[in-house]
């Protein structure tokens, strides 16, 4: 679902990602770990196009991201074509961004009515069914402001779900919430994850990488230190930086 071959991204002069190389297989869940400033977010970003990389390659579902190949050339897509590879893709920040002025639904079906131009009643019946998902059902009505903060990352969860999205991707998901509802939400993550859905999860939340990831990467300073199966590599890293990086969190 996900290939990226040596992708680069520099922002001025400093280069923040220096050749990322990685598979993200249909149907599995990746987890990103690694220090503050190594560049997992500006990596998510690249796949969402939300950054544009400036060398190497990004593939979503075989689309070339953020580019056109003609003759051994590469174009930049225009906004327009850049916005049509995005709808694809499912983001959930570590804050939550809901629309405070509208209520849960109206925040869940607007995407899908603006953008994927479906009737409000076929939005409202797949928003409810979402956020019955997500263990929201009585809440439709509710103000995000009334909500608590992992109550309103479900909804944005269910929001991103709500454009059928191929990815998931999610930067931190329960880093800014009460230790308390950090629960629920990996609940929910963890039924996606079941029900198939192609998910990468920056998180420290190592229970969840080692239960739930089907892959786990650690990066440090731009570049993939070590990858592999997150009970083995939680284990017994190869590498003295995610020895070291492991010992600090855990
Ligand atoms: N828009 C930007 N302009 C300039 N520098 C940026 C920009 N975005 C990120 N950076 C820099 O890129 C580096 C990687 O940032 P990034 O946010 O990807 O790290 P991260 O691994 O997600 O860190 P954290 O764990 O703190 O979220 C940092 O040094 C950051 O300052
Ligand atoms: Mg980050």
């Amino acid at each position: 679902m996900v290939l990226a071959d040596r992708v680069c991204k520099s922002f001025g002069s400093v280069q923040v990602l220096k050749g990322i190389s990685l598979e993200v297989p249909r149907g599995t869940v990746t987890c990103l770990i690694g220090p503050s400033g190594s560049g997992k977010s500006t990596f998510l970003r690249c796949i969402n196009h939300l950054e544009v990389v400036n060398a190497g390659r990004l593939y979503v579902d075989g689309d070339l991201i953020g580019y056109r190949e003609r003759n051994g050339k590469l174009y930049e897509l225009s906004p327009k074509d850049a916005a049509a590879q995005r709808r694809d893709i499912g983001m959930v920040f570590q804050h939550f961004n809901l629309f405070p002025h509208r209520t849960v639904l109206e925040n869940v079906i607007e995407a899908p009515i603006l953008v994927k131009k479906k009737s409000r009643a076929e939005a409202v019946e797949r928003a409810e069914y979402l956020l019955d998902r997500v263990g929201l059902a009585n809440r439709a009505d509710a103000y995000p402001a009334q909500l608590s903060g992992g109550q309103q990352q479900r909804v944005a969860i269910a929001r991103a779900l709500a454009m059928d999205p191929k990815l998931m991707l999610f930067d931190e998901p329960t880093s800014a919430l009460d230790p308390e509802l950090v629960g629920d939400v990996l609940k929910v993550m963890r039924e996606l994850a079941a029900s198939g859905m192609t998910m990468m999860v920056v998180t420290h939340e190592m229970g969840f990488a080692r239960e739930v990831a089907d892959q786990l990467v650690f990066m440090d300073g731009g570049v993939v230190v070590e990858k592999g199966d997150p009970r083995e590599l939680l284990a017994d890293p190869r590498e003295e930086r995610t020895r070291s990086f492991l010992s600090k969190l855990l």
